[in-house]
């Protein structure tokens, strides 16, 4: 991120929305034609979004806020957050101002590694055709790296080859999986077409027939870990640490639990995937397939005592998000967002994005271990409830408050309010 400030901003929650993108605007080098365009993005999205996606009649806005006091890796990270649910982006604020005195969050990558698979039917010999086809490795090899010879020159290109025999309810099945690193780019488009290159030389190699040639979402040869302390005199004390603890463990044991603990996880870090134009649901699918890549659904992170009496938490899931290619690339706001988090590669989104899965996770359970979400939201809720019945500029606050003060945050109750105040 450009700027000597940092990702601290005090009192930008206050500010105006037109204030907190001249903020953000000063901090990270974004251009006067990059702030015009978050000001105004919607409408003029339309033709844009007729190339991307189909029947196109216009565009959908979600709120776009900026997480703040975020350090990732010892550099300080603004975080633009794509999300239509409350408490989402403060939450995040909230838990990295937190674990700034023990040097933010800290994070990993195994490589861009994404898998294709290609399913073969009908093999009569399927163990030796797995040999058979083991044996083929450099020419599956140089197939692959013709497919795509940019990511090649990139760096890129065919890494491994893996063969899977499944017994399954229509018979065996020989599964090629291939492994190519995709560098900078998501890697779909890549990987698929060469799968269907590869296809048809299988069956003259092993017979059998070709039927799918995708990509797999599980992609866990593309992994992001995070990792932070926080000290526990900073969260409240022994017993907010141990309460965390303890959420975790009940996540960790019980898939009910998990899918709730990991939802929360995936508030942050689609908000992300999504301001960058990535792809949201190829995320989830991932995170939810590794929370069950032992037999039994469990949580994405856990939450532990240090030897020195912290809390230290740690998330680790599948990260196939590129910055290069697809709505990423041409998506203005999109690139507005990476110019935001001074991100120019895919490594550096991927740990920013676990960071952010980190730190939500820990606002979520420290809340649910403390006092609830409720009130938090409740606040927010009557907000929303405030505009709903029609409540416009100053009113909506005093009809927010209004609600609060008697504790009953309903519509009935808004609109009466409303209609006494005006
Ligand atoms: C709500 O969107 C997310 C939470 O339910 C997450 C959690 O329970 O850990 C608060």
């Amino acid at each position: 991120m450009g700027g000597d400030e940092g990702s601290r901003i005090p009192g930008f929650h206050t500010l105006s929305p037109a204030d907190r993108l001249d903020a953000v605007g000063r901090r990270s080098g974004l251009g006067n034609a990059g702030k015009a365009h978050l000001l105004e993005a919607g409408a003029p999205l339309t033709e844009l979004a007729d190339h991307l996606a189909e029947n196109v009649i216009g565009t959908m806005n979600v709120p776009l806020g900026v997480a703040t006091n975020l350090i990732v890796d010892g550099e300080e990270v603004l975080v633009p957050m794509a999300t239509e649910e409350s408490s989402v982006v403060a939450a995040v604020c909230n838990a990295a101002k937190q674990c700034r005195e023990t040097g933010g969050i800290f994070a990993s990558w195994t490589g861009p590694r994404m898998i294709a698979q290609i399913q073969l039917l009908g093999v009569a010999d399927p163990h030796h055709a797995r040999v058979k086809l083991l044996e083929r490795r450099d020419e599956i090899a140089a197939l692959c790296d013709s497919c795509d010879p940019m990511l090649v020159k990139l760096g890129g290109g065919f890494r491994d080859l893996e063969v899977r025999l499944l017994e399954t309810r229509v018979g065996p099945m020989v599964v090629l999986h291939l492994i190519v690193d995709t560098r900078d780019a998501m890697g779909a488009n890549a990987v698929n077409t060469m799968a269907e290159k590869l296809a048809p030389h299988l069956e003259g190699w092993v017979g059998g027939s070709v039927k799918l040639r995708i990509l797999s979402n599980l992609a866990d040869q593309r992994l992001v870990r995070a990792r932070a302390v926080w000290r526990t005199e900073t969260i409240g004390g022994p017993d907010v640490r141990d309460g965390m603890i303890a959420a975790s463990a009940f996540a960790e044991a019980d898939p009910y639990r998990a899918a709730t603990h990991n939802k929360g996880i995936m508030n942050g870090i689609s908000a992300v995937v999504l301001a960058t134009g990535n792809d949201t649901r190829a995320i989830e699918a991932g995170a939810h397939a590794y929370a069950s890549r032992s037999g039994r659904y469990t949580a994405l992170s856990r939450w532990e005592e240090t030897t020195d009496g912290d809390l230290a938490g740690t998330l680790e899931l599948p990260m196939a998000v590129g910055v290069v290619g697809g709505a990423t690339k041409v998506h203005p706001t999109a690139q507005a967002n990476l110019k935001i988090m001074g991100i120019d590669g895919a490594e550096r989104l991927a740990k920013v994005i676990a960071a952010v899965g980190l730190t939500q996770n820990f606002a979520a359970v420290k809340a649910l271990a403390t006092t609830g979400i409720q009130a938090g939201h409740m606040r927010l809720h009557a907000r929303n409830l405030a505009i709903t019945v029609g409540a416009e500029g100053e009113e909506i606050d005093r009809v927010a408050a209004a609600l609060i003060e008697r504790g009953e945050i309903r519509q009935d109750v808004a609109e009466s309010v409303l209609s006494e105040i005006r």
